[in-house]
């Protein structure tokens, strides 16, 4: 093992930084070349890279976003993308190329190792926390901090008013951000993606909890879910309360990674590291039972991450 590669793709999360530091400095004090490509997979079919030292990564721990930058990549989408990106990796000689994000990325990078012999590993990173293999993504945690920093300052005008607020947040397809954030803020009610919630069984709840003196509330919705601001609407016209739509969005995508986040971020890009040098590709690391392990890459891609039905319960049950 002489050369390495690190590319950040699909969204970022907060925490790429610190495991672009991480990879760059345990590869070098192992001796290793470390090249950055840009922009996600677009670097890759573009051949478009950086070289990383452990001095060129040094100031990044503490910032959001990712200093390689990232995209959505259509032409990775296509045969011919992969074969190009594939092509680059032997054009530079590359070993192993360690991708940084979340499930789609995974899944461009098992596709991509049909193509090429360099051994891949990825790093969990997303705000959505959706990849198999690992309790906790990076930037999971940055991302419900953000928005409960910002749901507590509404429930305080929310109290203040007697209002009801929708409060959307990030999670198109899945729920695990909402319902983290839902039951750390206290929400009355968490709707995800994974669950069907009925309309009628919601202006119910929200008419009851009026009922028992409750005379505010929050609702904590996944974008997935639908129309928030036709939800709104619709709660208005149905139940006594005067509702409120906030949209949190993508501030929950940015902003300074807290000490978790970075510490998962330099314990992932250690053991991604480790496997590499071992000769060890095709696998995901991640955290389980406290520990950091390994997932194979197939199995992550293949396999959905469920939504805890406990956590959903036991926020509901809080919230009574
Ligand atoms: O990174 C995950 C995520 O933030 C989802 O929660 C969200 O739906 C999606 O990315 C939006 O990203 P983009 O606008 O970049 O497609």
């Amino acid at each position: 093992m002489k050369r390495i590669a690190v590319v950040t793709t699909g969204g970022d999360a907060p925490g790429m930084n610190a495991a672009i530091r991480g990879v760059v400095r345990i590869a070098c004090s192992k001796k290793f070349q470390v090249l950055g490509f840009r922009r996600g997979w677009e670097g890759l079919i573009t051949n478009t890279y950086i070289n990383l030292t452990p001095r060129s990564v040094g100031g990044i721990l503490q910032l959001g976003g990712t200093i390689l930058h990232t995209s959505r990549c259509s032409d990775f989408e296509k045969k011919q993308g992969i074969r190009k990106a594939a092509e680059t990796l032997e054009l530079n000689h590359v070993d192993g190329l360690v991708v940084i994000g979340g499930n789609g990325s995974f899944k461009g990078a098992l596709e991509l190792s049909a193509y090429t012999d360099t051994m891949i590993v990825g790093i969990p990173a997303s705000i959505d926390n959706d990849v198999f293999g690992t309790e906790e993504t990076i930037g999971f945690d940055t991302a419900t901090n953000t928005a409960v920093t910002e749901i507590d300052k509404i429930r305080d005008t929310a109290v203040s008013q007697e209002r009801v607020f929708i409060i959307e947040v990030m999670g198109r397809e899945r729920g695990f951000l909402a319902l983290e954030i839902g039951l750390t803020v206290g929400a009355e009610i968490i709707l995800v993606p994974e669950v069907k919630y009925e309309k009628e069984k919601l202006y119910k709840s929200i008419t009851e909890n009026m009922a028992k003196g409750k005379k505010s509330g929050l609702v904590v919705a996944a974008e997935g879910i639908g129309d928030t601001h036709l939800l709104a609407g619709q709660i208005q016209r149905n139940t006594k309360a005067e509702v409120r739509l906030s949209i949190i969005g993508y501030a929950q995508r940015g902003g300074n990674p807290t000490a978790r986040s970075r510490l998962l971020a330099s314990l992932f890009a250690h053991k991604a590291v480790q496997l590499l040098s071992r000769k060890e590709g095709g696998k995901v690391v991640g955290l389980k039972d406290g520990a950091i392990g390994t997932v194979e890459l197939q199995k992550s891609c293949n396999t959905e991450k469920v939504l805890d039905p406990e956590l959903l319960r036991l926020a509901n049950l809080l919230a009574t």
